[in-house]
């Protein structure tokens, strides 16, 4: 084992780099979660994530990790037996999708290849033909974390406005939020999940639920048992600033000094950077000859790439090659495509040499590793970023 100096680079897709204002915001003494102190943060937390998520209706916080938060979105809306509509387009969906199963609905698991995100078409086809409305809620991951597709949300709630669906829209925004545009409200989405481990550069631990008006009165009628889950309690303690239970309050200081670097960068900043910075590294990629595992570069994520590795080789080999010659950690392929891929996260808090670090680890490791492809994958990176300023 080799002895590594310097900082460590985290580069799988989250969780995320922690920046050290974020640490030193929460290395503080935790309070009485029940006095004036906690209350004005409670609702500084949320007043600031309703910012994030582009919405002015309402927002939970969970102390959980994001599979929390995709329950407590299932769970609030649906009764039991009820249809859902779910795409396949990679690991998460796979896994949100077993989860409803779990629960009790009914899933229609639309087929996928791990290379697309969700088709606005198909799901127009499909809703059209529901006439009876018997599919309650459509699933949508905005960014597949396993794969690095971006599904296109707002043309998702067009498809569904054409076929007159009233199917709630719920979509898992986990390692997208602060990443990559979104707008809960603008979009028309339902229920926005969302987790803190990645945009909004905190440690594990914090989930969330952006709720649409829709979305509360359907949480009325649902019959699906809940009990943490359930947003009632959530929502009235939230007008006071308060939890129904103990808060994660040491994450919720991370929490507000995370929302005030997003907005001293401001939103439409942090989105194009991390553009930019997905850009440079998918023109690494095609220098080194390999593929970018998103086939429509319309749904590019800019959160992370996936690349695959070339036929009989191991990405995982990579990846021990990178962590072990490099302290570079990377992003394992999962599922389907393990073995296959690996990813580069570049989200949350992240610059231009943190990246060319990161492509220079990569690139050795190719070599290392013996891995057919081409050098040059950092020269292209670093010809595009020195011609893109911000
Ligand atoms: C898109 C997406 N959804 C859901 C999850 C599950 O979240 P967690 O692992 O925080 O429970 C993840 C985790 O990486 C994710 O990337």
């Amino acid at each position: 084992m080799v002895m590594h100096t310097g900082r460590h680079f985290l580069q799988i897709p989250g969780p995320t780099n922690v920046p050290d204002r974020v640490l030193r915001a929460i290395d503080q003494p935790t309070i009485d979660h029940r006095g004036p102190e906690f209350a004005a943060l409670g609702r500084a937390v949320i007043a600031g994530m309703k910012r994030v998520f582009r919405t002015a209706e309402a927002v939970v916080v969970f102390p959980a990790s994001g599979t929390g938060a995709w329950e407590a979105a299932l769970v609030n809306t649906l009764s039991p037996g009820d249809r859902v509509l779910a795409f396949e387009t990679g690991q998460f969906a796979t896994l949100w999708r077993a989860m409803a199963g779990k629960l009790g609905l009914e899933v229609d698991f639309v087929p996928g290849d791990w290379r697309h995100g969700v088709s606005p078409e198909e799901l127009e086809r499909r809703l059209s033909a529901d006439k009876g409305h018997a599919v309650k809620a459509v699933m949508a991951v905005h960014n597949e974390t396993s794969t690095g597709v971006a599904s296109r949300i707002a043309e998702l709630r067009q498809a569904m406005n054409r076929a007159q669906h009233p199917a709630l829209l719920l979509v898992d925004t986990i390692s997208s939020l602060a990443s990559i545009d979104y707008r809960h409200d603008e979009w028309g989405v339902d229920v926005t999940v969302g987790g803190s481990q990645k945009g909004l550069m905190l440690p594990p631990g914090l989930s969330f639920n952006a709720i649409s008006a829709k979305a509360l009165a359907a949480s009325k009628q649902a019959k699906l048992p809940r009990s943490y889950w359930d947003w009632q309690p959530m929502l009235a303690a939230a007008t006071t600033g308060f939890f129904p239970f103990t808060p994660a309050t040491n994450l919720l200081y991370g929490l507000k000094e995370a929302i005030a670097m997003l907005e001293e960068e401001g939103l439409e900043n942090v989105f194009a950077r991390h553009d930019r910075l997905a850009e440079a590294t998918r023109r690494a990629v095609r220098a080194w000859g390999l593929e970018i595992l998103c086939a429509d570069p319309q749904e590019y994520s800019s959160s992370l790439t996936a690349i695959i590795v070339p036929e009989g080789h191991d990405a995982d080999l990579l990846r021990k090659i990178a962590l072990d010659r490099f302290d570079l950690s990377l992003g394992t392929g999962l599922g389907k495509v393990a073995g296959k891929v690996f990813r580069i996260g570049h989200l949350g808090w992240f610059n231009e040499l943190m990246l060319m670090g990161t492509l220079a680890a990569i690139e050795m490791g190719l070599a290392i590793a013996g891995m057919p492809h081409r050098r040059g994958g950092v020269d292209a990176a670093m010809e595009f970023l020195a011609g893109n300023r911000r």
